[in-house]
């Protein structure tokens, strides 16, 4: 062990979920509360900051509290508390950090801040250390969510015997004496692909919005895209060539972004699905050497592909009139799901509409295997992780798991509960930073476009 009880508290607020967790050395979880403000948000089709800072104000003693209690702990009994300290909303994440830090100080117990990217790569590797189960390296994580679409290359690179494809994550306790204080847990992370406009799970609930379905979209589209034809609508993602700049040479200014708006007639959507041509790296990015490789994505231009075969396709007054009717069907029964919406009122969910769904969705989780399982090739990646609210899409989990059995990869998903917003993922990401001793700083201020690795 590390030392002392091994039990971190774990607090996320970056977001519209109010969290707390206690999580045993980054394995199991004693407690995980949420309280999700998403009814809340509901109303406005989004989350209105100003709503979720009060909100969390509001959540954080008792959510904090109810965690402790389920655990069936005293404050005294932890190592460390643990906290969010961005990407998020600004004001959402203050009230976090300010109570943890007001906790640990009062406590005299150590403050961890955790990157909320991190948190959700940690949320599958918990559940893996659960399973006993161990992840290969170099491992690529695609962190895809309403506000992130994000590809890293994480390693761990101080595990006993390491060495290209050495696995890890299981440590034995005199493994993790040994490594006490020598930078052990310590996760390095790459980012080798992001989104230049919209996150796909923002896509999911514009496009959904569009439509006149609920908020959030995602879990909408999912329902409905699977009484669709996913070949009715064909839609094009252009080619997106990123230069960057080495940080060393201009730290200022991390990447010019090129947008190609001319369809590549490689990139369909048919041939994102059969995934037979992924992009040489050397090629495609301009002969640039393996260590500024990147695999960007764009999800704005769907988006506005979708808007205009709604208007193109006089489907207009049919959303307007499934936006009234679900509008009051969701004032009646605000928990109501897709599922029950479609069951219930079935005349309100035409053909062509499920069909523009499901080909929306197809073609943006086309996309993100893609550029996943090329950067997979491309930089040897012996492992995949998805996570992020969007790793929840069904279709998303079954290709890429049907990809990667294809590939020999491994690919790991979180369950459910844990592919959206909680505070396990921040304790239990926490764990190693606790063992190498690396904790916040008294002045620790919440950042909000907080980047996670180089
Ligand atoms: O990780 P998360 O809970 O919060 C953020 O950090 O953003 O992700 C929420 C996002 C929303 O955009 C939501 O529509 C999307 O995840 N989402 C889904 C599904 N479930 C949630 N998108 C597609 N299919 C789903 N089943
Ligand atoms: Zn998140």
């Amino acid at each position: 062990m590390c030392s002392g009880s091994g039990l971190i508290l774990g607090i996320e607020s970056s977001c519209d979920e109010t969290a707390a967790a206690v999580v045993h050395t980054g394995v199991e979880v004693l407690a995980n509360v949420v309280a999700s403000q998403m009814a809340l948000h509901a109303k406005y089709g989004g989350v209105v900051p100003e709503l979720a800072s009060r909100e969390h104000l509001r959540n954080i003693v008792p959510v904090v509290r109810a965690a402790m209690a389920e655990a069936g702990l005293e404050f005294a009994d932890l190592d460390a508390i643990a906290v969010t300290e961005g990407p998020g909303l600004a004001g959402a994440l203050l009230v976090g950090i300010t109570y943890a830090k007001a906790l640990a100080l009062g406590l005299g117990k150590p403050l961890i801040a955790v990157n909320h990217l991190e948190g959700h790569i940690h949320a599958v590797l918990m559940e893996a250390r659960q399973r006993q189960e161990a992840m290969e390296m170099p491992m690529l994580a695609l962190v895809v969510s309403g506000g992130h679409t994000h590809l890293y290359l994480a390693e761990k690179p101080d595990v006993p015997g390491g060495g290209e494809g050495r696995t890890t994550e299981i440590l034995s306790e005199a493994q993790n004496d040994e490594l006490k204080g020598s930078g052990h847990g310590v996760w390095r992370y790459r980012n080798v692909g992001r989104t230049v406009d919209d996150a796909a799970g923002e896509a999911f609930d514009k496009v959904a919005k569009l439509l006149g379905l609920g908020y959030p979209g995602g879990p909408w589209m999912d329902a409905l895209a699977k009484k669709g034809n996913p070949r009715a609508v064909e839609f094009k993602f252009g080619q997106i060539k990123t230069r960057r700049v080495p940080r060393n040479e201009n730290p200022t200014h991390d990447g010019e972004t090129v947008m190609n708006g001319a369809p590549n007639p490689t990139l369909s959507a048919e041939d994102a699905e059969r995934m037979g041509h992924p992009i040489p790296p050397k090629q495609n990015l301009d002969g640039a050497p393996d260590s500024e490789v990147s695999f960007d994505f764009s999800f704005s231009g769907i988006k506005t592909a979708v808007l205009r075969y709604i208007q193109g396709h006089g489907m207009g007054a049919g959303v307007e009139a499934r936006r009234k009717v679900l509008a009051e069907a969701l004032r009646a029964n605000p928990a109501m799901k897709a599922a029950e919406a479609l069951q219930e009122m079935p005349e309100v969910f035409d053909a062509q509409t499920l069909d523009l769904i499901a080909s929306f969705q197809h073609a943006v989780v086309g996309n993100l295997m893609r550029q996943t399982f090329a950067a997979a090739e491309a930089l040897g990646a012996r492992g995949i992780v998805v996570s992020g609210g969007v790793s929840a899409n069904s279709e998303l989990r079954r290709r890429f798991a049907d990809e990667a059995a294809q590939r020999g990869l491994r690919v790991a998903f979180p369950t459910m509960a844990m592919s959206t917003d909680n505070a396990a993922m921040i304790a239990a990401a926490a764990w190693g930073k606790f063992c190498a001793g690396e904790f916040a700083a008294e002045g620790l201020v919440a950042t909000p476009q907080l980047k996670l690795g180089s």
